[in-house]
């Protein structure tokens, strides 16, 4: 009940097209009654034209029958266009709100959905409700006056005909029910199985790189295979049983005929009957049959849209995890993480450790620690990526989860770990961080992110297309335009998630120094793995397994903290290991 109703909740993006949406319907009746009309013609033309050799009789209602034929024709054609126009619509409109509430979610409730996931329920799984709105559009009204009416008509020849369809239909009925009953609820996992292959399909067309790199292909090839194989079984699955109903079907449509030429043929010997009323009888009887058919069709395009549209109500009806608040103060202030823990959701182990923490307007801050000790974590807290599980993280003063999202994001500019680049000229890619600057404000963003030198030796200079996700660039270009992308904001807030790894220290020492200078009183927080890259910085924190092991500047951290020391003492080794 719960489910139909949900799915039904879906054709609420049917309302705006109900014009056509009812229009279908009612041309449909057109090309009904013209079907219905056709064996009833076919029998007075053999009845009264044919056997009684009346050819003038033969080319009036000839005619009268082609007419009705072409006005059926058009209106069936007519219904197609509108049931179209509705179900188009009606798709175009679902799957703007789907797109809508996807790009909504949380990181974590993306990782949840997985990225396959997202796009067969984008894809698929709106092509699936469309077919149900057609369906239901032109079927529902054309197999339900098919039935009712080609019963009326059978009757009206001879209500003996009547027996016929007493025999036949409960078999038809039964066995329709009992199939659909069987084959509806695997639905479901034909959705699932093709969310699979579209995971790993979306997966090695993302990483195609690595896995040549890797010499994978096979193992992929065979991952693939599997996933496809799957899809093609729970395919077939469902094929192989509805299958059953075609034979059926068709034995119990060949046994009326008989029974029909049986039934007739006494009455014809009897005289009591003529030889076109058979042949009408038949046609009838062949309409009726087919009506069923196409509900059944009908009930399995429903099953289908019922899948999908349970899919589609996921995707919908979850509520971003990140709740918007609504204050948008002209400055953020001061950072305070208070008392902080904080561990991803659905993974017991925690993260961040009961950290206090303060960072002041305008200082630089940088984080180090060891890979995998709560620095991405750590600084994915203050634009609310994620909700902080223990503590509070205050923003000048106010809890974070009482700010305006845009606002809060707006103010904040961070380059993240992994740069993420978009197909698109250079020019694109770093107004994307602020899509109303000039070329002058795209080129100065350029020069203090170090990037104007190697993008104007690029063939088009800043309107160089790059390909998709930065692959035309090195890992150092694609860092510096990213930088570019976070500086061009102008924001209160800059983190620089380890986003200067791939750049050598001479580099590193311009840009930090360009920052410095050209965005005097930004805050600046820099995630780091080299103590070289942050020996400028007003203070430096030190992450430990999630928790703070020390903080202040780099000559008191020398003097008080072993921890520091320690990875001073490692890091300059190794340098000196590296050039000896
Ligand atoms: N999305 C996630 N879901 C679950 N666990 C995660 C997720 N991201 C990170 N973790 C875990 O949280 C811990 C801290 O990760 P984090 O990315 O913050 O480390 P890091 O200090 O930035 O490391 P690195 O220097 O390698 O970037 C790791 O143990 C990691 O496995
Ligand atoms: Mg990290």
């Amino acid at each position: 009940m719960n489910k139909k109703s949900k799915t039904g909740s879906l054709l609420r993006y049917l309302k705006p097209y109900w014009f056509w949406a009812v229009l279908s319907p009612l041309t449909m009746i057109g090309e009904v009654l013209a079907d219905l009309l056709q064996p009833k013609f076919m029998e007075s033309l053999v009845n009264d034209g044919v056997l009684k050799g009346d050819q003038q009789f033969l080319l009036h209602t000839g005619l009268q029958m082609l007419l009705i034929v072409l006005l059926g024709g058009l209106s069936g054609a007519s219904c197609s266009i509108f049931a179209s126009l509705a179900s188009q619509n009606f798709a175009c409109d679902l799957r703007k709100d789907v797109f809508k509430s996807a790009m909504n979610l949380s990181f974590q409730q993306t990782d949840r959905f997985t990225t396959g996931s997202l796009i067969t329920r984008m894809t698929n799984d709106i092509t699936q409700m469309q077919n149900f709105v057609e369906q239901c559009i032109r079927m529902f009204v054309r197999s339900g006056m098919m039935f009712v009416g080609g019963i009326v008509m059978m009757l009206s020849l001879n209500h003996r005909f009547g027996l016929i369809l007493l025999c036949s239909l409960p078999i038809q009925l039964i066995a329709m029910t009992l199939v659909l009953k069987k084959a509806n609820p695997l639905y479901g996992m034909v959705q699932q199985r093709l969310d699979t292959v579209n995971n790993v399909m979306q997966e090695n067309v993302n990483g195609a790189r690595m896995v040549k790199a890797y010499v994978q292909e096979e193992r992929e090839t065979r991952r693939f295979t599997d996933a496809n194989t799957a899809l093609t079984d729970a395919n077939l699955k469902v094929a192989f049983i509805i299958a059953r109903l075609s034979p059926i079907l068709s034995i119990v449509m060949n046994f009326s005929v008989v029974g029909i030429l049986y039934l007739g043929g006494l009455q014809t010997l009897a005289g009591a009957m003529e030889v076109g009323t058979i042949m009408a009888a038949i046609d009838y009887n062949t309409r009726i049959l087919h009506s069923v058919m196409m509900v059944s069709m009908m009930f399995q395009s429903i099953a289908r849209g019922q899948a999908s549209g349970k899919r589609l109500n996921e995707v919908l009806s979850t509520h971003p995890a990140v709740e918007d608040g609504t204050y948008a103060p002209e400055k953020l202030g001061e950072i305070t993480f208070d008392r902080v823990s904080f561990h991803y959701p659905g993974f017991a182990r925690p993260v961040l450790k009961n950290l206090s923490l303060t960072i002041r307007p305008g200082e630089s801050l940088a984080v180090l620690g060891a890979t995998g000790s709560g620095k991405s974590s750590l600084i994915h807290l203050i634009p609310r990526f994620y909700d902080v599980c223990e503590g509070e993280l205050r923003i000048g003063g106010s809890s974070v989860r009482e700010f305006d999202l845009t606002t809060l994001r707006n103010k904040i500019a961070v380059v993240l770990q992994k740069s993420e680049l978009f197909s698109g000229s250079v020019a694109e890619n770093i107004r994307w961080g602020k899509p109303d600057a000039t070329d002058a404000e795209v080129r100065r963003a350029a020069e203090i992110a170090q990037a104007a030198e190697f993008i104007e030796k690029m063939p088009d200079g800043y309107d160089t297309v790059i390909a998709e996700k930065g692959a035309s660039l090195s890992g150092g270009q694609k860092q510096r335009l990213s930088i570019a992308r976070a500086v061009i904001r102008k924001p209160e807030l800059l983190i620089l998630d380890d986003s200067t790894s791939a750049l050598d220290l001479a580099t590193e020492g311009k840009l930090r120094q360009a920052i410095r200078r050209e965005m005097a009183g930004t805050t600046l927080i820099t995630v780091a793995q080299r103590i070289a890259s942050v020996l400028d910085c007003d203070r430096i924190a030190v992450l430990e397994d999630g928790a703070l092991a020390a903080i202040g500047s780099h000559d008191e951290l020398m003097k008080t903290s072993p921890v520091y020391q320690e990875i001073y003492q490692s890091q300059t080794k190794e340098g000196e290991a590296s050039h000896g």
